[in-house]
């Protein structure tokens, strides 16, 4: 039995030695110029590769729909929908139009979007930021009106509501930590009470996650769960973003409160801190550069770990894609996986709604 084996395995490997043979010859190599290493069993990684449907069915990461976070800007108005340039298929838009979109995104399946709001004015105070009927607040109560499965995330932030652009309170060119602090809690307070499902703080000022925290308590939004930007690194990648909510810094940058992207250590510190304080939910961001962040913070917390795939890594693909140098879906696909794999349960991306797309009929 075991010679009628081996006989076989001979006669097949005759046919592959003459292959081999003419290969050499070809080449000019000849097959005894170098004594290469047998490769045993244990070897043998490409047995589960060989087949689509196997390769399939030991595929380990997944990325699924539930997962995806699809962000809008919101601007004052009726009727508007203006492309930001950088961000080839995003939008700066009136509520309608908004609404239109995401009846679009819940139709693909989407189970989630994350609100920024462009004020028509700005101010020192951040006025619209908190303001009962600010765009945020205006939006939330709309899209819960129509789409109540729909999960809404408000951003809480201030920059976009101030006229110097900084995400906190400013006295004499600085931004005050504990002072902002007030402002924010007011602000997560007033988008609960329009009806958020997720309260994201993204400004990155110390001790904010305890204070949202008690202000939603103290407010009857005990079972509001806030999404902590805890290491939002000080990125170059934000910049289309800017164009899109209009938050740029008017003076200086956010380096006295985002993270420098060197500091990996640190950015596991702010995770702990935001998990003492409250924070249900985990956010690094970007994604890409840090995936390393993600990776450490799996291994640090049990509570759900969100990425986002912010506006500058969004642009790259978008302009090689356009320029024909990469495959878009291909690219895409990859990247986010990889993110899931790093250890993201959830994604924020503008790619959500191409994603859903995908994910229906694979190409
Ligand atoms: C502002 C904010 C920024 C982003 C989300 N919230 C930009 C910034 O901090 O300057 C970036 C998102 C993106 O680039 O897609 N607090
Ligand atoms: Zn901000």
């Amino acid at each position: 039995m075991k010679e009628t084996v081996a006989a076989e395995r001979d006669k097949a490997s005759t046919g592959l030695d003459k292959v081999l043979d003419k290969a050499s010859t070809e080449l000019g190599t000849s097959s005894s110029k170098y004594v290469l290493p047998r490769v045993t069993p244990d070897m043998r990684m490409r047995r589960l590769r060989s087949k689509a449907p196997l390769r399939a069915m030991v595929r380990e990461t997944h990325l699924r729909l539930e997962q995806l976070i699809y962000p809008f800007f919101i601007v004052e108005g009726k009727g508007i929908k203006t492309p930001i340039k950088s961000m080839p298929g995003i939008h700066q838009q009136s509520i309608d139009e908004m609404l239109k979109e995401a009846e679009e995104a819940v139709n693909l399946g989407l189970s989630s979007v994350l609100l920024f709001g462009i004020p028509s004015s700005k101010d020192s105070q951040a006025t619209g930021a908190w303001s009962d009927d600010g765009i945020v607040q205006r939006a939330t109560r709309e899209l819960k009106k129509r789409f109540p499965d729909l999960m809404v995330i408000a951003d809480t932030c201030l920059c976009e509501y101030m006229d110097h652009g900084h995400c906190g309170l400013v006295h004499d060119g600085k931004v005050l930590n504990d002072p902002s602090l007030e402002i924010l809690a007011r602000s997560a307070v007033s988008q609960a009470a329009a009806g958020a499902d997720i309260i994201a703080p993204s400004d990155m000022m110390d001790g904010r996650i305890a204070a949202i925290r008690a202000a939603l308590d103290a407010n009857g939004f005990e079972n509001i769960p806030i999404m902590a930007y805890s290491a939002k690194f000080s990125s170059a990648l934000y910049g289309p973003f800017r164009e899109a909510a209009e938050s740029a810094p008017q003076f200086g940058d956010r380096k006295s409160y985002q993270m420098d992207p060197a500091n990996g250590r640190e950015a596991l510190r702010e995770v702990e801190l935001d998990i003492q304080e409250g924070a249900d939910i985990v956010m690094i961001k970007p994604a890409l550069p840090y995936l390393d962040v993600i990776s450490q913070t799996r291994n640090l917390t049990k509570l759900p770990i969100a990425a986002y795939n912010v506006s500058g890594e969004y642009s790259m693909v978008k302009a090689a894609a356009a320029n024909g140098w990469i495959d878009e879906q291909k690219v895409v696909m990859e990247c986010l996986t990889g993110i899931v794999r790093a250890g993201a349960d959830l994604v924020i991306t503008y790619h959500a709604k191409d994603v859903a797309q995908w994910l229906k009929q694979p190409g």
